[in-house]
């Protein structure tokens, strides 16, 4: 008996997939299918699939051509599956022709030619092509605008924007409209991604969802709680999607280690110490208050571990001459925890996330909010894991799916849920109006 083996995504199958299964078949007696596992596709670049895990097997199950299906979830698993499996031929479509050779070594390796005029990247373009416009002075910006080249379905087509240096910078990218026209730029765009100064994220998102756009904006939505309400409610009443971009809350690795403490692998939560510092050169940096850029950051993990309900909010802050703060220190004290963050511009510290439990503590290394790595360490160290996981471009591509999904499904998937945004303003419009805020 011929054993053959082929792997591949199978995002919404087409006839392209369906005649390479089908000359796969052909090759010999017994056909294997290896389906890549949604984790591993994202290591590959392979982003905004449409269709679960499960999904994509059950499609290829379908067409009745597959022997055996398989999951492939690691780099180097065919080497493992071929020997494990007894393969005697490996085949893929000719578009990776030359890059599986190294397997002629534990069988044979065959190259089929590619179906032409067909593939799940352009199903996937066509199914959902949103144009999205930015918004702000940022060279940042100019980061997103790379990223979004990596999702399916999203078109960075416009800029609204005064800062000459970013516009030098987009104008020989594909970007058709650039102005600082705001009415004119909503004009041409289905959703916009705001990076202005927070305060005039209410304006831009307002005018924004008016006019039936989606909007993605920067944390914090805004600085005052009730106004994010408002923008809430109006979202609601037009059915658009109004989402904060909180990239860390999309690293895979931070997603995990949320489910972890949940499922409660540390015991009760006791203690969150989250410090977020830098000393850089941005452009808008005698414009922001500290507490605007890294507050939101800091407080992800306490209000999503700990929750929103806490009883004391206590606020310590160091201000510059321009009167915006170059530290602030926020302890958030709940019934029998307490969260703990450290944030500052102008200065460095360690800065690392603990989570501390009853019986053990996650560690993540500095800096924690592009972890791609965490530890969960025990009073026992035999008992400690580390975890890694896959980050790619910071997390800012796999924000861009989950906007991209919640638009063409209506459903927001809740990766940072409403009262923790409306948390965030709340305590930014506390230390925005000095309440109890001390000074040193
Ligand atoms: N394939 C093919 N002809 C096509 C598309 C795919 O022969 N028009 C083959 C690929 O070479 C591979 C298998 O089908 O052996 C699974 O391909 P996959 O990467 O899942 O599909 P694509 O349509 O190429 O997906 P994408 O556009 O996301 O790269």
């Amino acid at each position: 008996m011929i054993k053959v083996i082929t792997y591949g995504t199978y995002d919404m199958l087409h006839y392209g997939h369906i005649r390479l299964l089908e000359r796969a078949k052909a090759l010999g007696d017994y056909l294997i299918v290896g389906i890549t596992s949604d984790d591993y596709d994202k290591t590959r670049g392979k982003i905004n699939l449409q269709q679960s895990l499960m999904e994509r097997v059950e499609a290829v199950k379908a067409t009745g051509l597959a022997d055996e299906i398989i999951i492939e979830e690691y780099e180097g698993q065919k080497i493992d599956d071929i020997r494990r499996l007894n393969v005697d031929i490996f085949t893929v479509g000719s578009d990776w022709k030359g890059v599986f050779d190294y397997l002629n070594e534990y069988c044979k390796v065959v190259y089929l030619s590619r179906t032409e005029g067909v593939s799940s990247t352009e199903i996937r373009e066509q199914k959902c092509a949103v144009n999205l416009g930015l918004v702000g002075d940022a060279l940042f910006l100019n980061k997103f605008l790379i990223e979004s080249k990596y999702v399916n379905g999203i078109h960075v087509n416009a800029l609204y924007s005064d800062n000459s240096d970013l516009i030098k910078k987009m104008e020989g990218s594909e970007i058709i409209a650039i102005t600082n026209d705001y009415d004119a730029f909503l004009s041409s765009v289905d959703a916009v991604y705001i990076r202005s100064l927070p305060h005039y994220h209410y304006e831009h998102i307002k005018k924004a969802l008016k006019s039936g756009k989606h909007v993605l904006c920067e944390s914090p939505m805004t600085l005052n709680r009730s106004q994010c309400e408002e923008l809430f409610q109006l979202a609601d009443s037009q059915g658009l999607i109004l989402m904060e971009a909180l990239k860390t809350a999309y690293a895979t690795a931070y997603a995990r280690l949320v489910l972890f403490v949940k499922g409660g692998k540390i015991g009760n939560v006791i203690s969150i110490n989250s410090t977020c510092t830098s000393i850089r050169d941005v452009d808008t940096k005698n414009e922001w208050n500290n507490i605007h850029e890294w507050g939101p950051t800091a407080l992800l993990p306490i209000l999503q571990i700990l929750g929103t309900d806490f009883n004391e909010c206590r606020i310590i802050s160091r201000f510059r001459e321009m009167g915006n703060d170059s530290y602030s220190k926020v302890d958030l004290l709940y019934d029998h925890a307490v969260g703990m963050l450290q944030t500052g511009d102008g200065f460095k510290a360690e800065g690392n996330l603990i989570i501390s439990g009853s019986n053990g503590y996650i560690y993540v290394p500095a800096p924690w909010w592009k972890t791609d790595y965490f530890e969960v360490r025990h009073e026992n160290q035999n008992e400690n894991k580390r975890f890694f996981y896959q980050l790619d471009g910071e997390g800012i591509r796999y924000e861009l799916v989950a906007f991209v999904r919640a638009i063409n499904s209506g459903i927001m998937e809740n990766d940072i849920a409403r009262d923790v945004t409306l948390k965030i303003a709340e305590i930014m419009e506390k230390f925005d109006q000095q309440q109890g805020v001390i000074c040193i």
